[in-house]
C-alpha cells in the first residue's frame, strides 16, 4: 500500500499535494529555517507571530510509506473511534479518515494552533472527508478531557511535551486491543524516552515497539488493564 494504491481519487489528489509540498519544503527553503520551523512545527519554542513563512508549506510528518503504514493499521484493527494528537495541516487525519471510513468509524483529530486548524479543515474539506473528522481546536491535554466515548486507535504526533500526559488522560477510554503510533521512540529525546519508558513499564498494561522506518515510530497495543 502507498500513495499510488490510494483508491479515492479526490483524497489521492489532496494527498498528492501535500506530500509533495511538504517534500520541497523539507529538502529546500526548509534547510535555511529547520531549527527554528522544526520547533514551530511541533508547537514548541517559538511563539505563532515568529514562524517562518516557509513552515506553513511543511505539514507532514509521516512520509507517504509510513502513513500508509499507519492507514493499514487502522484497517487491520477494525478502529472506529480514532484520536490524533497534533493534527497540522491534516496530512495524516486524510490517511486516517481514509480508513476510518471504511471502518464506519471517525477521527476526532487536536490543534492547537487556529491557523492551522483552518488549513486542515479546508484540506480535509477538499478531499471529501468533512463527514468523518472533527477537528477540536485547543490544547489537546485539556480538550480530550471532555472525550467519554471508547477509543480504538490514536496517532500521537503533537508536541513531546504533552504526549505523556495526552495518552495517560485517554488510557482510561482506551478499548482492550486498541493500537497507538507515535513518532515519540526510545531513540528519542528526554521527552520521547519518557513516553516510551511509561508505554513499556509492565504495570502500565500496554506491549510496546519502536518499528524502526527511516524516521522511526513507536507502535503500541494496550492490553487493558494488568493482572494484579
Ligand atoms: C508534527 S505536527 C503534526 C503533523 C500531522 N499529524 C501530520 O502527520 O500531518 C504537530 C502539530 O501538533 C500541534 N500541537 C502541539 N502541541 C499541541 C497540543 N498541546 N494540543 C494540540 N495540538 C498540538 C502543533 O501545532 C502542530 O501542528
Amino acid at each position: 500500500m502507498t500513495l499510488e494504491h490510494v483508491s479515492d481519487p479526490q483524497a489521492a489528489a489532496v494527498l498528492r499535494r501535500l506530500h509533495q509540498s511538504a517534500e520541497q519544503a523539507k529538502s529546500g527553503m526548509v534547510s535555511q529555517h529547520w531549527p527554528r520551523m522544526s520547533a514551530w512545527f511541533s508547537g514548541l519554542g517559538t511563539s505563532h507571530a515568529e514562524r517562518p513563512e516557509a513552515s506553513v508549506q511543511a505539514g507532514a510528518s509521516l512520509d507517504p510509506q509510513q502513513a500508509a503504514f499507519l492507514y493499514s493499521l487502522v484497517c487491520g484493527s477494525k478502529a472506529r473511534t480514532i484520536v490524533e494528537y497534533g493534527t497540522a495541516l491534516g496530512v495524516a487525519t486524510i490517511w486516517l479518515a481514509l480508513a476510518a471510513r471504511s471502518n464506519w468509524g471517525r477521527v476526532i483529530t487536536t490543534e492547537l494552533d487556529p491557523q492551522r486548524a483552518l488549513a486542515a479543515g479546508a484540506n480535509i474539506d477538499e478531499a471529501g472527508l468533512s463527514d468523518v473528522v472533527d477537528i477540536w481546536l485547543g490544547d489537546a491535554s485539556q480538550t480530550l478531557r471532555s472525550l467519554d466515548e471508547p477509543v480504538d486507535f490514536v496517532f500521537s504526533d503533537g508536541a513531546p511535551e504533552k504526549a505523556l500526559e495526552v495518552l495517560q488522560l485517554l488510557r482510561p477510554v482506551l478499548i482492550p486491543g486498541a493500537v497507538i503510533v507515535s513518532k515519540y521512540t526510545a531513540f528519542g529525546s528526554k521527552e520521547d524516552r519518557a513516553y516510551t519508558d511509561w508505554l513499556r513499564h509492565p504495570a502500565n498494561g500496554f506491549v510496546s515497539t519502536t518499528v524502526p522506518f527511516q524516521s522511526s515510530m513507536e507502535v503500541s497495543v494496550f492490553r487493558g488493564e494488568p493482572a494484579h
